[in-house]
């Protein structure tokens, strides 16, 4: 298998938001009774119990990131790219990625995100949900277009926290 190659940018920021603080950003796109049953992944986990919380509500969720998190705060937790996920084809219901690869869309790596958007669709199942924070949505629906995946947007809501951010669903159509 090819590696693709990843350099990430200097001190790259290392968050933990928890549950508490990603229901602030998720609103209406994150309730343990609509992931109850479900299969959940948390792309570029950093250090946060988002994962451990989920999977201590009976949730099945694992976390993916770059850097091997040496923290008893994640749960499940699996080293690996965003852009070439270790994963089997849709496996997941539910994919949620925070302060990560899509936010920082412009100044990150254009073929990176594309990548990893191809990852993302390739490991949902069809009709499965990508939730990402904090994102512009218009750079979203360009990387969508970008692609031609079988992807939509399907919900965008508007949260503010030290000015207006937006929180994007992707919908897997088919
Ligand atoms: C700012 S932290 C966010 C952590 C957590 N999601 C939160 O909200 O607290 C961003 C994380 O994304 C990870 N990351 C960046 N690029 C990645 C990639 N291509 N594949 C997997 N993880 C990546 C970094 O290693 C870092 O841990």
């Amino acid at each position: 298998m090819k590696i693709i190659s990843l350099s990430l940018p200097k001190n790259y920021p290392v968050t933990d938001n928890g549950f508490k603080t990603l229901k602030k950003y998720y609103g209406d796109m994150l309730n343990v009774s609509e992931l109850t049953g479900k299969t959940v992944l948390d792309v570029g986990c950093g250090t946060s119990p988002f994962v451990k919380e989920l999977r201590g509500n009976g949730i099945n969720a694992v976390s993916l990131d770059v850097q091997k998190v040496n923290s008893p705060n994640t749960g499940s937790h699996i080293q690996g790219f965003a852009n070439q996920m270790p994963f089997k084809d849709k496996v997941f219901d539910c994919i949620y990625s925070t302060f990560s690869i899509f936010t920082y869309l412009f100044t990150g790596n254009s073929k990176i995100q594309n990548n990893a958007l191809e990852e993302i669709y390739r490991v949902l199942k069809p009709g499965g949900k990508a939730r990402l924070y904090p994102v512009v949505p218009q750079d979203i629906k360009e990387l969508i277009k970008k692609t031609k995946l079988p992807m939509k947007i399907n919900k965008i809501n508007s949260v503010h926290d030290q000015g207006e951010h937006f929180t994007v669903e992707i919908l897997k159509t088919k």
